[in-house]
């Protein structure tokens, strides 16, 4: 028997990327799963988001596992949207076990410059459409007596880059809002933490514009010419982790061996903790 046998796991920005690594790896412990995705571009952001067909995907391959998927289209930037959503996901299964709260966009620029629509979209979906989701989850967790909720911050919430103004106080802002919580729900049963990922290997990454960014001074930039400027981010000497590694830690704050682990988060940056953490 998986640890997860028996429970229900949300799974936000669960259509492609670390989420569907999440949402797997939650299937494999015998979890039902359920996928909140906006599965549509916005114009603020300049990389392609996840597709219907992402969703529908990664629903099969959960139910690959014999457990039950559902994979529901929404915006958790939206209060109606995402209360909607969890009101469904509780009719229909009863409980709320974990949410994984993983949804997120990048989006840049200086403080003398950004844009003000990045930065309401980049709020919105990061640190807002965080809080919508605990929002909903936590009052029925807290009737159950059990929860488990996961934040994903990034290495941008522990420290700050430049040119980075909207994502960097994002991901501080929501571990801010897991230590909040854990303090809140931690006389329910209920741990709050979060993950910190450096660079991982996923379309956030993997786009036109990212690499345009990084290398303004060549006409077609390609994965060569900017994986040397990722590693520096890192102190061990790699680009990019796999969306894997930060499903493991992930699967620790959610596995039974960690009850009394709460408003903490764990750093999975190739050592870049090294460098910003006490
Ligand atoms: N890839 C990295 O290098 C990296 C590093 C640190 C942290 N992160 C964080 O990891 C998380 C997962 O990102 P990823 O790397 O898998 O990228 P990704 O772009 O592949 O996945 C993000 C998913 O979230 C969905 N999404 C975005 N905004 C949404 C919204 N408002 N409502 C519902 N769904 C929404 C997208 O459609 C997409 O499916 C994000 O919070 C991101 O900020 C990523």
């Amino acid at each position: 028997m998986g640890f997860l046998e028996g429970q229900v796991v949300v799974v936000t920005g669960g259509a492609r990327g670390q989420g569907r690594s999440h949402a797997v790896a939650a299937a494999r412990e015998g979890a039902d799963v359920v996928l909140l995705d906006r599965c549509a571009d916005v114009p603020s952001i300049r990389y392609p988001q996840a597709v219907e067909s992402d969703l529908r995907e990664t629903e099969a391959v959960v139910r690959e596992h014999g457990v039950q998927a559902l994979g529901i289209i929404c915006d958790v930037g939206d209060r109606d949207q995402t209360t909607a959503a969890f009101d469904d996901v509780h009719d229909r299964f009863g409980r709320i076990d974990v949410l994984i709260a993983n949804a997120g966009v990048y989006g840049g620029g200086s403080i003398q410059d950004a844009d003000a629509d990045v930065w309401d979209e980049v709020i919105g979906s990061n640190l807002t459409g965080v809080f919508h989701c605990m929002r909903a989850a936590s009052p029925r967790m807290i009737a159950q007596g059990y929860g488990r909720i996961v934040v994903t911050a990034s290495n941008q919430g522990r420290t700050a880059v430049p040119g980075s103004v909207p994502y960097v106080a994002s991901k501080w802002g929501a571990i801010g809002l897991v230590k909040a919580a854990a303090h809140d729900l931690a006389p329910f049963g209920v741990t709050v933490n979060g993950v910190a990922p450096g660079n991982t290997s996923t379309k956030m990454v993997h786009n036109e514009t990212l690499y345009r960014a990084m290398r303004p001074d060549l006409p077609n930039p390609c994965w060569d010419d900017v994986e040397p400027a990722l590693r520096v981010h890192h102190v061990q000497p790699i680009a990019l982790l796999e969306p894997s590694e930060i499903t493991a830690a992930v699967m620790f704050l959610i596995g039974p061996g960690t009850p009394h682990v709460t408003g903490s988060i764990i750093d999975v940056n190739a050592g870049t903790a090294a460098r910003t953490t006490a």
